[in-house]
């Protein structure tokens, strides 16, 4: 099944700069700033960043490369390039457990953007209703993930171009500079030292297996990987573009922005003599006012601070739903306008139970039977981690094993014209060591799990 669609109406970023934005606004989002932090909490601080670095370095760059490379090919949605390359296959499956891990992250990320946007509101009018009470009350946070979730489908109607890289432009680098701002407040605070200790002085003795998942799911988690949004970003992109040099500038955006958010909390979070909180999913909201209190003109820069984040957050969530509305319109043949409005809806069903398990507003669902986990926790360890991992690792598989290398290796220098030299690095990266180490861990935790 073809799209019979041209390169035309499918729509084409505007410019080089416009996808690299655009990429990196998908990349960077709630993944970077609220949950990047309370992973490194929970997870050792400075032995969690140490293998996470290594993680974006080995696994995640090569195969957001794989990704772009394959979504450029035919530009195809997450489903079709597989199909394209290996018609009437299985693999299209791995497309599709993308389109359904796709929903599933959408669901509870609205909850979480919701809160986001409350806060803009809160910190400007200076309420002082705590985390706790703020999250556990379904009249505030039920209506707010409608609203994320109902902003997301606005943007993303309006097809690629018009909707995508427009709000990603102008709006990025300002919450960097605001980033910037905050930390040097956060480190300056009195006691941020034991913070500092915390994120960067590494206990390696601390690293389990759980440990090793975590780093390489929040790894693909935070560049967008494994579920074929960097596909589905990929076939807008025009033959002329570089994939390599795109991929690079993006994963190195990300992780920019991922490890300043640990210099934003940690610091202040010790100061505060908060730190038994750091692997608490409302951490980012706990903290952050404690800064925000600790400068002059506080509730204005606080405000601003939750504003950009909320944006950042709807660059990530039009990603998210554009792998969806991709696939639904080029495979389905469903007019876009149907495909957001039905996505969004099952989406808002599935969001309910995550909105309501936090902060103790439905206990059954704060605390699942058996997995001691709240349901948020539970869709965010599934989809957040496990299925990405999953895809990323048969993603690689297809990319090193089932596409002709003639063909990909082709793909991939066309735009770059420095690739010969680092063809058989990628070659060795995707074919062998993302695949067995990817492997590897995802046993290791499946054995430990059932042991
Ligand atoms: N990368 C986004 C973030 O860090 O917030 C979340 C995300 C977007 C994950 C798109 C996966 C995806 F396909």
């Amino acid at each position: 099944m073809t799209t019979g669609k041209s390169v035309q109406e499918r729509g084409e970023w505007s410019s080089k700069v416009g996808f690299i934005l655009a990429a990196a606004g998908s990349a960077i989002g709630l993944g970077n700033i609220w949950r990047f932090p309370y992973t490194a909490g929970e997870h050792g601080g400075a032995a969690f960043l140490f293998l996470y670095l290594i993680c974006i370095a080995l696994l995640g760059l090569p195969i957001m490369i794989a990704e772009l490379a394959l979504g450029r090919y035919r530009h195809r949605n997450a489903v079709g390039a597989f199909e394209a390359i290996k018609p009437g296959s299985a693999w299209k499956l791995v497309g599709f457990l993308g389109v359904i891990t796709g929903i599933c992250i959408w669901s509870f990320y609205s909850v979480i953007a919701g809160y986001t946007v409350g806060f803009i509101g809160k910190t400007l009018i200076g309420n002082t209703l705590s985390y706790e009470a703020f999250a556990s009350n379904p009249w505030i946070s039920i209506p707010l993930t409608a609203f994320f979730i109902f902003l997301t489908v606005i943007v993303v109607q309006g097809g690629v171009r018009n909707g995508i890289e427009r709000w990603a432009k102008i709006l990025m680098p300002i919450l960097f500079l605001l980033m910037v701002v905050l930390i040097i407040r956060s480190v300056t605070m009195k006691g941020a030292g034991a913070g500092l200790v915390f994120y960067l002085k590494p206990d390696l003795t601390k690293i389990t297996g759980k440990t090793v998942l975590a780093a390489l799911g929040q790894a693909f988690f935070s560049l967008s990987l494994g579920m074929g949004c960097m596909i589905t970003y990929g076939s807008y992109l025009s033959k002329k573009d570089n994939l390599i040099t795109s991929g690079c500038f993006v994963a190195f955006f990300d992780t920019l922005i991922a490890v300043m958010a640990g210099f934003l909390i940690f610091p202040a979070l010790f100061a505060q003599g908060m730190e038994a909180q750091r692997h608490d999913p409302g951490l980012l909201f706990k903290v952050l006012p404690q800064i925000f209190s600790q400068i002059p003109g506080g509730n204005l820069v606080g405000a601003s601070f939750f504003l950009l984040l909320a944006i950042a957050a709807l660059t990530s969530t039009i990603s998210l739903l554009e792998v969806v509305t991709a696939y639904l319109v080029d495979e389905k043949h469903w007019l876009r306008r149907r495909a957001v409005w039905i996505t969004a809806a099952v989406t808002f069903l599935l969001a309910l139970p995550s909105a309501m398990s936090q902060e103790g507003m439905v206990p059954a669902l704060g605390q699942l039977p058996l997995i001691n986990m709240s349901f948020l926790g539970l869709m965010n360890w599934t989809f957040g981690n496990i299925t990405l991992a999953i895809g990323a690792l048969l993603t690689s598989i297809f990319f090193g094993w089932i596409w002709k290398s003639s063909i990909s290796h082709a793909e991939l220098s066309e735009g770059c014209p420095w690739y010969r030299p680092i063809a058989p690095v990628l070659s060795f990266l995707l074919k062998f060591f993302c695949p067995l180490t990817i492997l590897v861990v995802l046993i290791f935790f499946l054995y430990n799990t059932i042991k």
